[in-house]
């Protein structure tokens, strides 16, 4: 499921940004993979991404 149209970055995609680049945190993301730096509608979904993938580990 997309979760930055703007930049076009799924879910998967930050998934695997925190798992293997340990990114964990939205300013992280951001600079990784752009998510955020546009629109922004996507911050809140990609937090909770960020959060519950770290949880979950
Ligand atoms: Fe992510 Fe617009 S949807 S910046």
């Amino acid at each position: 499921m997309y979760v930055c149209l703007c930049h076009g970055i799924t879910d998967k995609m930050i998934k695997q940004t925190v798992l293997e680049d340990g990114v964990g945190n939205m300013r992280e993301l951001k600079s990784k993979l752009g998510v955020g730096s546009q629109c922004g509608k996507c911050v809140q979904l990609a937090q909770t991404i960020i959060d519950t993938t770290i949880f979950d580990e």
